[in-house]
Order: structure tokens, then C-alpha cells, then sequence
């Protein structure tokens, strides 16, 4: 780090480096060896030296101050709001499970964009069809039918079904992301409440540590992260908070006051933490014996991340929910999001009682239309069951060659936490400056939420990519600076 630090303090007394850094990145390692021994006789600070020496082994160093990436950052970082940290790196081309920055270096995708890119970056069919709607209509607003608001609506409910997932659904509420399709789904619980019990008293919301649902006020309310909570308390009234597959507590906690329940299946930014079937027959118990509605929010672990259409579509019947809610790979990366109910809760829905200008619109449901027909691809979802098995094997190796340092394995199918004793920071940054890009939840836990359409021979390059990080950070203890961001966004959240 200190190293580094001066590297980036020298600034702009660097410039005999420029050329040497150019001639490392731009003819790539062959080139290393000649820069290292160029370095090593001139005049330069001893600690640049090695700084530049270390940079030379890398094929994607982070961005340096005097550096086309840094220009650009530097120059647009003050008009935005500064609500996120990220790395240096500026990408701006993706294809299949890579990405490219502005300096036309490329990266292996384990992030998918935090479970997006489910199909990959920029799929030509996705493409298409994008093109193809958006010369023919884009929005007309929700005052008017189109041909694809329905037909999103249709083929989600019987996918769904197909699928042996949520045996009720009946209908769809389309919406734009993930925290909108949890507002509609905290509202149809809070009116359904309302429909019950006209006193106003059933109007309590349920959810549970370690969940993320959202930003929006109403999905805050219901992600119980101090980080994210306390710098907007206070939250909205009615909202609780339980322990994550304890159903010993479920009898105090759901009530007759209870009109929602919302859970993750498997909990994404918490950790990557899989409820158990006993737990989600608990909640269906419980929340039958209530009168309360039970929600599941698989914005992340839903549409195939599992290797099942939806992650909850493993379990009987039993278990299933009254709501269902999904955004992030529903549009490969167009901003688009549903709500899907059952006939029970639809009929406590009236006209007017909620409603947006873009969800719906011709063009993104369009677009989600074509992308859930194509995750729905059994093909598919058994690949996906299959890639978990190279992945797990990989993670295998891994515990094997550092037990010290590497815990216990989580999850399923592409969605996998690999668990570190320490801060993953510094291996996040070493990874990304070998060509990896991975990103965190939790805490200190390693997130796998790859393109579902990744190959084997990906797999295994990215992860012997992830295992010369660690080796630098946990056997050589080369000192790598931590990646921001990923702690300040509470593990990468969106
Ligand atoms: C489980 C879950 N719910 C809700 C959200 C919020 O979705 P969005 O960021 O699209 O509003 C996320 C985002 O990470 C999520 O993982």
C-alpha cells in the first residue's frame, strides 16, 4: 500500500514512467521483464521502482494518476453525486463474460453486473430485440394498452407455474427494478391487511436480519442494516425484524397484526445465505394461520441463478408464496422488475391503488419477455447445476491450499459464497488487476454471481486467476490496497 501511495503522491513528477507503463500494458507480459530491467537503473525513488516492477507483473494494473482513465474520472466525479466508491477502472464494451475498460484491457466477469447479466454482456438476441422495439414504440404510458404489458404479464405466470414454482400465481404487476416490484409488493400486503381488518391495526410488516430489499423507503424500511437505515430514520412504522431460519421465534413474530412477510430464499447481499425448506414451510405455516401475506423477493436469486426458474421452485407447494417479486436478470441489464400475486391477492387490488409511468412500457417488457423465455431453457438451469460442481471444486482446491484463511461454502448453483476470515478487499483489488473481476457480501464473504451462460474453461480461468490473488495477498503478503467500495456499499449492494 505504501508503496502505491507514494507511486500515485510521485503524480506528476512520474512522467519519464509514462512511457515505460505504456510500453508494459500495451505489449502486455512479454514486455514486463524488458520494463522491470529498464527500472531498475534509473535514477527513480527505490519504492517507484518496485512499484512499477510489481505493475509490470500485472496484465490490468489499476489505473495511474497520469492514466486516459484517470482524465475522465477525475473530470466527471464532481458533477455526480457521490453515493457510490468504485474502483479506477472505466468500462466500456462488454461480450459474453468480459468487459473492456477505456484503455481496451479486458476482464473475466464473476459479478454480472450483481446478478444481472445473466445471459451475458450485450447477447445478440437481447440486442435485437431491443433494436427491433425501440424502432417500432417505446412507451405510451400506462393509459393505454400495448401488446407486450400482457403478454410479459402471461408468460411469467405460466413459466412460473411450468416451472413448479409458486402454484398461485395468477397475475403480474410490471415495474422497473427490484426496489419498485418490493414497494408493490409491501403495498398489496399493507391493502390486503387493510382488506381484512378495516381498523387499520393488521399492518405489520415482517422481515429478516442480513436481507436486502431495496432503497426506496418502503423496501429500507424493510432491510434491517443500521448502515443503510440511520442516516434516514426514522424508517416507516410497522416494520419487524427476525432471525434468518430461526422458527422457533416465527409464532411470536407473525401475528394477527401481521399483514406481510418478505423473505429471500436465498439472501444475497447478507451473505449468500440459503433459508432451509423447514424454515419456508414454517412461514407458510404461519403466515396461513395469520392471515398474513407471505412474500419472497428473489430479485437476485431467481431466474435460473439457482438452476431452477426460481430458487423456491425446489420446494413442495407448501412452501411456496402469495407474492413473488423479480428485477435484475428479467432485463439483462435493461431496467425492468415484476410483482407476481395470486387470484387472492389481486382481488384486494383496485384501480388507482398503485401505478407507474415507465414499468410496463413496450420496450422493457419486450425485452423481459424475450429474456425469460430464454432462462427458462431446462438446458440452461442444468448447466447452471453443473457449473456450481466446477465451481465447488475449484473452492475445494482453494480451502485445501489456504485452511487458514478460507471458511465454509454457501449457495447454489451460480449464486456461491466462498467464506474468508479477513477482509476480501485487497483480494478483490489483486484479483481485478489480473483480469478478474469479483465483488463481496456479507461479511468478508466472496461473491460468485457469474453470467449463467459462462463455460467451464471460464470458470476454471477465472478461478486460477483468484487463486494467483491469493497467493499474493496470503502467501507472499505482496501488500495489495483494499478496494473501496465494497465495504462502503455494504458488500457491493446495488
Ligand atoms: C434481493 C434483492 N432485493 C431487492 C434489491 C433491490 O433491487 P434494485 O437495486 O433493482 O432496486 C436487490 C438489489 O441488490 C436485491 O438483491
Amino acid at each position: 500500500m505504501a508503496m502505491r501511495q507514494c507511486m500515485r503522491r510521485a503524480g506528476a513528477s512520474l512522467r519519464p514512467c509514462t512511457p515505460i507503463r505504456s510500453l508494459a500494458t500495451s505489449r502486455g507480459r512479454g514486455a514486463a521483464a524488458a520494463t522491470a530491467t529498464a527500472v531498475q537503473g534509473s535514477n527513480l525513488p527505490q519504492e517507484v521502482i518496485e512499484s512499477i516492477q510489481r505493475d509490470t507483473t500485472l496484465c490490468n494494473p489499476d489505473p495511474h494518476p497520469d492514466s486516459k482513465t484517470a482524465g475522465l474520472v477525475t473530470d466527471q466525479l464532481q458533477y455526480m453525486v457521490p453515493t457510490y466508491v468504485r474502483p479506477m477502472p472505466m468500462f466500456e464494451k462488454g461480450e459474453g463474460c468480459y468487459l473492456w475498460d477505456v484503455e481496451n484491457r479486458q476482464y473475466l466477469d464473476f459479478t454480472a453486473g450483481i446478478a444481472v447479466n445473466a445471459l451475458g454482456h450485450c447477447d445478440p438476441g437481447v440486442t435485437q430485440t431491443i433494436q427491433n422495439q425501440a424502432a417500432q414504440l417505446m412507451h405510451t404510458s400506462n393509459l393505454y394498452h400495448n401488446p407486450w404489458t400482457g403478454l410479459l404479464s402471461k408468460e411469467l405466470v405460466s413459466r412460473t407455474k411450468q416451472s413448479g414454482a409458486m402454484q398461485d400465481a395468477a397475475r403480474a404487476f410490471i415495474c422497473n427494478s427490484g426496489s419498485e416490484a418490493n414497494e408493490a409488493a409491501i403495498k398489496f400486503a399493507r391493502k390486503a391487511g387493510r382488506t381484512l381488518d378495516p381498523s387499520g391495526e393488521k399492518h405489520r410488516i415482517l422481515s429478516f436480519h442480513q436481507s436486502f430489499h431495496g432503497r426506496t423507503l418502503g423496501a429500507l424500511s424493510a432491510t434491517p442494516n443500521p448502515k443503510y437505515q440511520k442516516p434516514f430514520a426514522p424508517m416507516l412504522p410497522g416494520f419487524h425484524y427476525g432471525t434468518f431460519n430461526d422458527i422457533a421465534a416465527l409464532d411470536t413474530l407473525i401475528t394477527d397484526k401481521t399483514c406481510g412477510v418478505i423473505v429471500e430464499p436465498i439472501q444475497g447481499e447478507g451473505g449468500v445465505n440459503v433459508a432451509t425448506e423447514e424454515f419456508l414451510l414454517a412461514l407458510r405455516r404461519r403466515c396461513n394461520e395469520t392471515g398474513a401475506l407471505l412474500i419472497f423477493d428473489e430479485i437476485q436469486c431467481g431466474l435460473g441463478r439457482t438452476g431452477s426458474l426460481w430458487a423456491h421452485g425446489d420446494h413442495p407447494s407448501e412452501a411456496h408464496p402469495d407474492i413473488l417479486t423479480t428485477a435484475k436478470a428479467l432485463g439483462n441489464g435493461f431496467p425492468v422488475g415484476a410483482t407476481l400475486v395470486s387470484e387472492k391477492v389481486s382481488s384486494m387490488i383496485q384501480t388507482g391503488d398503485h401505478g407507474t409511468t415507465f414499468g410496463g412500457n413496450p420496450l422493457g417488457a419486450r425485452v423481459a419477455h424475450h429474456i425469460i423465455g430464454r432462462l427458462s431453457d431446462p438446458q440452461l438451469q442444468q448447466s447452471v447445476r453443473q457449473k456450481e460442481q466446477v465451481f465447488r471444486q475449484c473452492f475445494g482446491r482453494l480451502q485445501q491450499r489456504f485452511p487458514q484463511q478460507i471458511g465454509e461454502t454457501r449457495g447454489k448453483g451460480l449464486m456461491l459464497g466462498l467464506q474468508l476470515h479477513d477482509d476480501p478487499a485487497p483480494i478483490i483489488t489483486a484479483a481485478r488487476e489480473r483480469g478478474l473481476l469479483i465483488i463481496t457480501c456479507g461479511t468478508n464473504t466472496l461473491r460468485f454471481v457469474p453470467p449463467l451462460i459462462i463455460t467451464q474453461a471460464e470458470i476454471e480461468k477465472g478461478m486460477a486467476i483468484l487463486e494467483d490473488a491469493m497467493t499474493a495477498v496470503f502467501a507472499t503478503n505482496e501488500h495489495v490496497p483494499p478496494t473501496r467500495g465494497q465495504q462502503e456499499m455494504g458488500g457491493g449492494s446495488a
